[in-house]
């Protein structure tokens, strides 16, 4: 192992960072607002499909990557194919790290500010919140320091011991909320519409934000999975690894689904509210429940550590690529790559209607995404680039490394794997990546 590398003290540690890096805010934050957006069930099938045909295979490859070259995106791309156009890809990773991190710092800063809303029990309006720009500034500047500091002592202890107390927990308070979101009037005609699904809803735009959620939720098409599975030790088994962090994940976001459509349709909301929709409806429910605000001050503790654990692996991703192949300090360049993204996250901060400017923004045609500045980087970094990435990274690992040499990586430990390694082979090469062509062409409107 390379001098000071970081290693995961154990295949369960590694399994809840790495669920704890796919689930956070895509889940409970993202997830529900972009199913209310794209006509509900129809968009959740595809969903899962997705998952299971192009994310967990997919996920595998990121993973064997990372553990044979034990390094970050750049690195691992350079090592097999040394000065070539392809460690691009690897920076395009690494940019997208920061680009997500920029705006995904902003929303875990509201949901920390909602902490103390919750606990003081005035929670007000959510537009009149996001609106000041001091307040999201502050919450935002905030969070990113405790996510440096975490990344600043390297990957083990921290990240681990945390994600292994709290993520079950969350788990407990869902199930929880599941059940009292059910028992209000009006919550079936919800669930109908999470589960019942329309198909004429299904269009280009729809597609990619499937598979765009898919990659987004499974923190996948970036390299992460190739910076944790760097961290990996060579006697786990991966594949069965990356298949529990594809159920968990699968499983918050679709739990989170269960309390948001039936507590939405109880409450005469509109389902495609966007990205303002769980900060308004789980708020709602926490003030009409009994217990509520106990309930919701903890509900908002919990969404805040599943946000920090995901934060930490966004901000680990550029900052592993400059300590492995710029040779800079850890402790020097956490910050100043933290403080680069807290630059470029200003703009999205601000664009819940603390600038107008940044609100209206306006830049790519609204058949893509809405006009505020953050909305743009979402789908930029969180959909667009994620796929993008995604598609030149199997096209790397299936035809420059080599499926055959990442099925053998692969192998080490997993019988199970060894019976499907020709099916993997196949969608690797051929499959994964017209998939996600086909889906990226369409955004043009070619199918249209
Ligand atoms: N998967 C994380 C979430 O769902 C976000 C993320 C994306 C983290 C990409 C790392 C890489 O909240």
């Amino acid at each position: 192992m390379d001098a000071g590398r970081g290693q995961w003290s154990s295949k369960i540690g590694f399994i809840f960072a790495a669920a704890g890096s796919a689930i956070g805010l895509g889940n409970i934050w993202r997830f529900p607002y972009v199913v209310g957006e794209n006509g509900g069930a129809a968009f959740v099938l595809m969903y899962i499909a997705f998952v299971v045909i192009i994310g967990l295979p997919y996920m595998f490859a990121e993973l064997a990557l990372g553990r044979a070259s034990k390094k970050n995106p750049v690195g691992a791309i350079e090592a097999i194919k040394p000065k070539s156009l392809w460690k691009w890809v690897g920076t395009l990773g690494v940019l997208t790290g920061v680009g997500i991190l920029s705006f995904y710092g902003v929303i875990a800063g509201w949901t920390f500010g909602y902490i103390f809303k919750t606990a003081a029990g005035n929670i007000g309006e959510f537009s009149q919140f996001v609106s000041d720009p001091l307040i999201v500034l502050v919450l935002f500047a905030f969070f990113m320091v405790l996510t440096t500091l975490i990344v600043y002592g390297g990957v083990e202890g921290g990240i681990e011991r945390w994600s292994k107390i709290l993520m079950p927990i969350l788990l407990i308070l869902l199930v929880g909320l599941i059940i009292y979101a059910n028992t209000l009037e009006g919550a079936s005609r919800g669930l109908s519409f999470y589960l019942q699904p329309d198909f004429s809803k299904i269009t280009g735009k729809t597609m990619l934000a499937a598979l765009g959620q898919a990659f987004f939720s499974l923190s996948l098409g970036m390299g992460l999975m190739i910076t944790y599975g760097s961290y990996v030790s060579k006697d786990d088994d991966i594949v069965n690894s990356a298949f529990y962090i594809g159920l968990f994940d699968t499983l918050i976001a679709f739990m989170a689904g269960l309390i948001i459509f039936p507590a939405l349709f109880a409450m005469h909301q509109s389902p495609s509210a966007g990205p303002s929709l769980v900060f308004v409806v789980f708020p709602k429910l926490f003030t009409q429940m009994p217990g509520g605000l106990l309930v919701g001050t903890f509900f908002f503790i919990l969404l805040t550590v599943a946000a920090l654990t995901s934060t930490i692996s966004l901000l680990e991703v550029p900052v592993a690529y400059l300590v492995d192949e710029k040779k800079y300090k850890r402790k020097k360049i956490v910050w100043i790559v933290s403080a680069f993204t807290f630059i470029v996250g200003i703009p999205s901060a601000l664009s819940q209607g603390a600038s107008s400017f940044f609100s209206d923004f306006g830049w790519l045609p609204e058949r893509l995404t809405s006009v505020d500045f953050l909305s743009h980087m979402s789908f930029i970094f969180g959909d667009f680039s994620l796929a993008f990435g995604a598609l030149l990274l199997s096209i790397f690992i299936g035809w420059i490394w080599g499926a055959p040499q990442a099925a053998n990586e692969l192998q080490r430990g997993s019988a199970f794997f060894t019976k499907t390694k020709a099916i993997w082979i196949f969608m690797i090469r051929y499959f994964i990546p017209a998939v996600i062509f086909l889906i990226l062409l369409n955004l043009f409107g070619i199918f249209d």
